[in-house]
């Protein structure tokens, strides 16, 4: 039986369920396209206001110097260029929807889902209306290409936007949502997961990552250099953007400043009896990542705004007009742009960006020093990060240098694009053959990553979007503090040892307080922090990220659980299926698991079951692998993701055609010391495994004992 039902221009049939088919469809019908139409002309004024206002406040706060870590936050995370079309194409997409919902769920009841009402017809008009399948139009790729895009775009000839930038993550398991469209678990007071509450992720942090700092054990078999690569080539790989709107679209709220849970604020609550914040209406502000554009699948998903491959993106861009602005153009001699105003002891600084009003000079008003300019966005998110940008912009400048030399007649082009072309065969090399063992450990090493044979175009090179999450296993390594030592290794006054929230976005610090040689030495000489069960991230991170410019410090470890759900990540178990790992039901069988009962314990008495597990927590709490540094799930999740990594990247340093066996020689000898040797006033650097060495001067030696990149083979004959 159907039932006719005309509101405000919607015209909805109902379908009762019949006495055969149960409780099951609740809403069937059809809406009018009409109504479709226009649901999308006010999701595009809505969002097209909120971004304004988001512009003009964000503005405005920046000029008068009262803008919120948040903001700050945001600034980094804000989309740009081409991300910018991607966000704004699917946020009218999604805004539709929800309006589209909002009109519709009160003629149903029971679950609900939005695709079963709109005809596919419909679906594809607001598809295109949107913008979003403006972003599929047929790629043409060249026959013939030396080099890689700066967008990623056609490595896979077959594929051409398979690990391109502004694409959707690639899912390894169906997203898992409360309203299985969007929603994420915990977003509804009451809802279960799986048949249990879902805990606050403020509760979990409090019950199982906290522990008192005195007690943080170093890791007598990393260097805090380990931890620094992890998050440089995560900047390589991944960023989610957030929406460019923080304004809640429907109804013009300010996600920063309040607690109320609306779109697209998810706000963290805080648990009762928090160690820290005592007023339980408060909360952690949080935004959700931009949903992407997802073709005729409504699931939400979120969006990469980075080339997936491992190609030194950080360095050069993933989009066009940033790589363009990154390069010195004013004459041919293929550089890349270095900072006019200031150098580190005659050696060249990254540029400083050139906005109107810059967010890193808040954080010392008398210095007024900048936020850089880098490939990757959040460059300037703490000196460290910064360093090992520098490092890398100088390697390219010394590379096209010594390019030039061998071969006068090349022009800015090509010199620019062989001196990338290295640079990314470096990082490559640093991370497969230096860092990803020290992470995996030799078991997982030779189980996901054997030794390569030659590119396949089958493999699938996409960021999938549970590694954007796994790969937070390196917030584990952090040390509560930023280290500087002098030529000797000794501590280098006045403050050798700033607290991390002392330091985040503080450019000024690497441009007036000694330059980058005391923060790489301070990263070669000391441990990393070491992950234990009982001492999994320090509280710099977990009460006082960004808390030098902020209302409230953010919970780092709280946000990555928060995000995982944003994201629809599944849980522990169902990621435990995916790898072909035993599924613990029980707190015994997990106790197992972790080979530590008390710690079952305590993740029982939060989750009431291991399938709820948020993958980052589950993930980190394991055990860790013999002579690595995470536990058999997350070795799993990023050995896969580098094995694809590899063997789907046609620009693999190692594949056919792409250097001469020669070049290949005489590549296979870089290491990260001799490129800190070649780029800094350092002398005197941590042997290989750099990521291992950590004491000095036990495990260092002098740069003259380590081989320089032999460019001869470099030399064209055309
Ligand atoms: C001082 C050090 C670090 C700080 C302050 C930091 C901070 C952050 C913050 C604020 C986020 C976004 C959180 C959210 O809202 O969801 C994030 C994301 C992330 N972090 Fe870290 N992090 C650090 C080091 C690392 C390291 C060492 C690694 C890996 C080895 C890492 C991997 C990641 C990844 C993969 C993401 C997701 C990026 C994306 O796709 O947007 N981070 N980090
Ligand atoms: C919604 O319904 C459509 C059509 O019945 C179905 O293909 C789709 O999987 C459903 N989506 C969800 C999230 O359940
Ligand atoms: C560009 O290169 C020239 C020649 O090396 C140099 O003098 C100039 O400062 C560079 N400009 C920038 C912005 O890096
Ligand atoms: C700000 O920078 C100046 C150097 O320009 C330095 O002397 C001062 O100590 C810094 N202020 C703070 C609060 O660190
Ligand atoms: C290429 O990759 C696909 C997908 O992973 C796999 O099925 C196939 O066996 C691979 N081919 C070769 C030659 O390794």
């Amino acid at each position: 039986m159907k039932l006719l039902l005309a509101s405000a221009g919607l015209l909805a049939i109902l379908a009762m369920p019949g006495p055969s088919e149960g409780a099951a469809p609740v809403v069937l019908g059809e809406v009018e396209t009409s109504m479709v139409l226009t649901c999308m002309e006010e999701a595009k004024r809505l969002v097209d206001k909120a971004y304004k206002e988001r512009r003009e406040s964000i503005k405005q706060r920046l000029r008068s110097g009262s803008a919120s870590p948040m903001e700050l936050l945001s600034y980094f995370k804000q989309p740009v260029a081409a991300t910018r079309t991607a966000v704004r194409a699917a946020d009218y997409l999604h805004v539709a929807l929800d309006l589209l919902e909002g009109k519709l769920r009160p003629l149903s009841s029971g679950p609900f889902n939005i695709t079963d009402v709109l005809t596919s017809a419909q679906l594809n008009l607001l598809y295109k209306s949107s913008g979003c399948a403006y972003q599929d139009v047929g790629v043409r790729c060249p026959k013939k290409d030396k080099y890689r895009t700066i967008t990623g775009q056609c490595n896979n000839r077959r594929r051409p936007t398979l690990g391109a930038s502004n694409r959707a993550f690639v899912r390894w398991l169906p997203a898992e949502y409360e309203d299985r469209l969007s929603r994420p678990y915990g977003w509804t007071p009451g809802v279960k997961r799986s048949g249990f509450p879902v805990p606050l992720a403020r509760a979990v942090s409090n019950a199982i990552v906290r522990f008192p700092t005195e007690q943080l054990t170093p890791d007598q078999q990393r260097s805090l250099l380990f931890m620094q690569w992890g998050q440089l080539i995560d900047h390589d790989l991944d960023l989610t953007p957030e929406p460019a709107a923080r304004v809640a679209y429907v109804s013009g709220l300010n996600c920063e400043t309040s607690c109320l849970q609306q779109p697209p604020c998810f706000p963290l609550k805080i648990p009762p009896n928090d160690p820290r914040i005592k007023n339980q209406r408060d909360c952690i502000p949080f935004f959700r990542s931009c949903p992407a554009c997802t073709g005729k699948n409504v699931v939400r998903n979120q969006i990469n705004a980075l080339t997936s491959f491992l190609d030194a993106s950080m360095v050069y861009g993933s989009e066009n007009p940033l790589a363009m602005k990154l390069r010195n153009l004013t004459n041919q001699l293929g550089l890349m742009k270095v900072n006019t105003r200031f150098t580190d002891k005659g050696r060249a600084l990254l540029p400083f960006d050139n906005l109107d009003h810059d967010p890193c000079i808040l954080t010392n008003r008398s210095a007024r020093i900048p936020c850089f300019l880098a490939g990757d966005t959040r460059s300037s998110e703490m000196p460290e990060l910064t360093s090992m940008h520098t490092l890398f912009v100088r390697e390219h400048n010394r590379l096209a240098k010594e390019l030039k030399r061998l071969n006068p007649r090349w022009d800015g082009e090509r010199l620019y694009q062989e001196a990338r072309k290295i640079v990314g065969a470096m990082v490559q090399i640093i991370t497969y053959r230096d860092y990803l063992p020290l992470v995996l450990g030799p078991e997982a090493m030779r189980k996901y990553l054997p030794r390569y044979r030659s590119y396949n175009d089958s493999v699938d090179p996409r960021i999938a979007n549970v590694f954007t999450n796994a790969f937070r296993y390196g917030h584990t390594l952090i040390q509560p503090f930023m280290f500087r030592l002098d030529s000797q290794y000794k501590p280098m006054g006045p403050n050798p040892r700033v607290p991390l929230s002392q330091v985040f976005f503080a450019s000024w610090r690497v441009v007036l307080e000694g330059g980058i040689d005391p923060i790489l030495r301070g990263l070669m000489a000391t441990p990393a922090k070491l992950n234990r069960q009982n001492q999994i991230v320090v509280d710099e991170i977990r009460e006082r990220l960004f808390v030098q410019v902020m209302r409230i410090g953010l919970d780092l470890p709280a946000l990555n659980m928060q995000r995982s759900r944003d994201h629809g990540l599944p849980g522990y178990n169902a990621w435990r299926r995916f790898c072909g790992l035993p599924q613990p039901k029980t707190v015994g069988e997990l106790g197992t698991v972790m080979k530590n009962l008390d710690l079952a314990r305590k993740l029982m008495g939060q989750y009431g079951t291991p399938n709820n597990i948020d993958i980052w927590i589950g993930g980190v709490a394991e055990p860790l692998n013999r002579n690595g540094r995470v536990g058999p799930l997350l070795a799993c999740l990023i050995g896969k993701q580098f094995r694809n990594l590899r063997d789907g990247d046609r620009f693999w340093w190692e594949n056919q055609g792409v250097f001469s066996s020669k070049q290949k020689q005489a590549l296979a000898k870089i290491s990260l010391p001799r490129i800190i040797c070649d780029n800094t006033g350092i002398t005197t650097v941590s042997k290989n495994n750099i990521f291992m060495s950590n004491t000095f001067p036990r495990d260092f030696v002098s740069c003259r004992t380590l081989p320089a990149l032999d460019l001869s083979s470099w030399r064209s004959t055309d």
